[in-house]
């Protein structure tokens, strides 16, 4: 994402010639057709029929057949409220794209820093300067660029209808927060699911899940429907997975899993399949299997074991398509490469459990913490490489880790002797940590941290060191 003049907006604006909504236009220029261009991984740079290099930011799961192709003489369209867009993976020809699919309330500017300060006094001052490329349209001439305002205080947001710990936060394709399982503080796992909208800051129930479960994973599919697998619910340790579709709200139970498993990995690769790996096969043996989910034609397949078995691991997609897994209390991470379906092996500098891993926006990835660890290192893909970068001011784990708008990492909470409410910011640029002045409201570990469209981080549930939180904050 490179700082596009308010120029080049300005004369899309003009193209787009809108008399009464008002769009926030996103531009995205130097990037790759489809590349990430806002703090919605769902959204993607539509590079535009006649302009170099240059595209507007837009939601990537608008339905195909509504998009209608340009006039193939004036690349143009007949609805005044749609531009001409290349979109390949729906039409060989250039298409109509709603300039609605681009506002910027689905498609927030993502803001990079590019300025290396070493400190951030009090957090609050980590976008000094950004550029954005957002401009609001009211009138044909006039231009406004906004700023997303830097993260400052925690504060309550409404309470979760649930105390939870060990669940999981999604986030839905439309921003919602989705919130599946867990651990109650009287009742063992449950099968509720919550959803937080971020714009009413408020919670609501939708369709609870066939089975209670805990340790699980749920992952956004690129349809946008939720997998949900495995997982334990008191001593049953679970082999069914489930599919949650957000346009009917309804979830519908899916082929088992080819091997029931708990504190396992699901990472969704590029051709859409979810890559299932290890876990807890019993309650303490850990396994080494892999499998795989194929969204279209609703089956599970066996793929390449891993070298090691391994659960309490993390997972993560790099940018070249592989999927890295670190941890499980081992000194060696895995790399999977799809195309092959195998696994490959090389050593870490610190075995850990508990942890943290993040893709930061370098495509480079920082696992943090464990079991009374405070170290952090990062690894290369271009060089296949691990480095320690600066320790943390404490040790932690069952923490989180946010990757921030403009690519700081915030870590949140977790336990080292007791649960914390401390928190601490990651500098990319300069590889070090700042502890933040403002903690956390509540001390927490085996909480969620999901970002918000709005940059915020909503941080839900946990535990305290003696009962479990349905309290929930916003760090903003
Ligand atoms: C970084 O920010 C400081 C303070 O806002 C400013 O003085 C400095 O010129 C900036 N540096 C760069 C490289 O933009
Ligand atoms: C952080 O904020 C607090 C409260 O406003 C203030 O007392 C403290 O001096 C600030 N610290 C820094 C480093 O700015
Ligand atoms: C979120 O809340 C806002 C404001 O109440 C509402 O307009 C919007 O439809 C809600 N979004 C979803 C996905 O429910
Ligand atoms: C973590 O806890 C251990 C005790 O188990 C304590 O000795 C150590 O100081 C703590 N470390 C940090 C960095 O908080």
């Amino acid at each position: 994402m490179l700082p596009v003049s308010a120029i080049f907006c300005f004369s899309l604006l003009l193209l787009l010639s809108l008399s009464t909504n008002n769009v926030n236009c996103s531009v995205c220029a130097d990037i790759s057709q489809y590349d990430r261009c806002s703090a919605n991984g769902a959204c993607g740079c539509f590079h535009m029929v006649g302009a170099h290099n240059v595209g507007i930011c837009g939601f990537l799961w608008t339905s195909c057949s509504t998009l209608v192709p340009c006039d193939s003489q004036t690349k143009s369209c007949a609805q005044d409220d749609h531009i001409c867009v290349h979109h390949p993976r729906c039409n060989t020809q250039p298409v109509c794209f709603p300039a609605l699919m681009t506002d910027s309330r689905i498609c927030p500017t993502m803001t990079v820093n590019t300025n290396t300060t070493n400190t951030i006094p009090n957090a609050t001052e980590i976008t000094s300067t950004t550029t954005t490329t957002t401009t609001t349209l009211t009138t044909t001439t006039k231009t406004t660029t906004t700023t997303i305002a830097a993260p400052r205080i925690w504060r309550f947001t409404q309470d979760m209808p649930i105390a939870l710990r060990e669940h999981v936060a999604s986030t839905l394709l439309d921003g919602t927060i989705m919130i599946t399982g867990g651990q109650t503080n009287n009742a063992g796992a449950t099968n509720r699911v919550i959803l937080y909208n971020s714009s009413s800051g408020t919670w609501s129930n939708t369709a609870s899940m066939q089975n209670a479960r805990y340790a699980h994973t749920a992952s956004v599919l690129s349809n946008g429907k939720v997998l949900v697998t495995g997982g334990v619910n008191g001593d049953r340790l679970l082999n069914s997975a489930e599919l949650y579709d957000p346009s009917t709200k309804k979830w519908r139970t899916i082929p088992n899993l080819r091997n029931a498993r708990q504190s396992h990995t699901a990472t969704v690769l590029p051709n859409g399949r979810v890559l299932i790996a290890g876990g807890q096969a019993l309650l303490s043996n850990s396994m080494n299997t892999a499998e795989l989910y194929d969204p279209s034609a609703d089956i599970w397949t066996v793929t390449g074991s891993l070298k090691t078995t391994r659960s309490k691991h993390t997972a993560c997609l790099l940018k070249n398509g592989k999927v890295l897994v670190v941890g499980g209390s081992l000194f060696t991470a895995e790399l999977y490469d799809p195309a092959a379906g195998l696994w490959t092996s090389m050593g870490v500098k610190t075995s850990r459990e508990g942890h943290t891993m993040s893709l930061l926006p370098n495509g480079q990835v920082l696992v943090t913490g464990g079991f009374g660890i405070r170290s952090a290192e990062l690894y290369d893909p271009q060089t296949g490489s691990w480095t320690f970068v600066d320790n943390m001011q404490y040790a932690r784990k069952y923490h989180t880790a946010t990757v921030m708008l403009d690519g700081s990492v915030l870590v949140t909470g977790g336990y080292n002797t007791t649960a914390t409410n401390t928190v601490e910011f990651y500098n990319p640029a300069t590889r070090k940590w700042t502890t933040t002045y403002e903690r956390m409201k509540h001390d927490r570990y085996s909480h969620t941290a999901s970002l918000l469209p709005n940059g915020r981080v909503l941080v839900a549930g946990g535990r305290s060191n003696s009962y479990y939180w349905s309290s929930a904050e916003l760090y903003e």
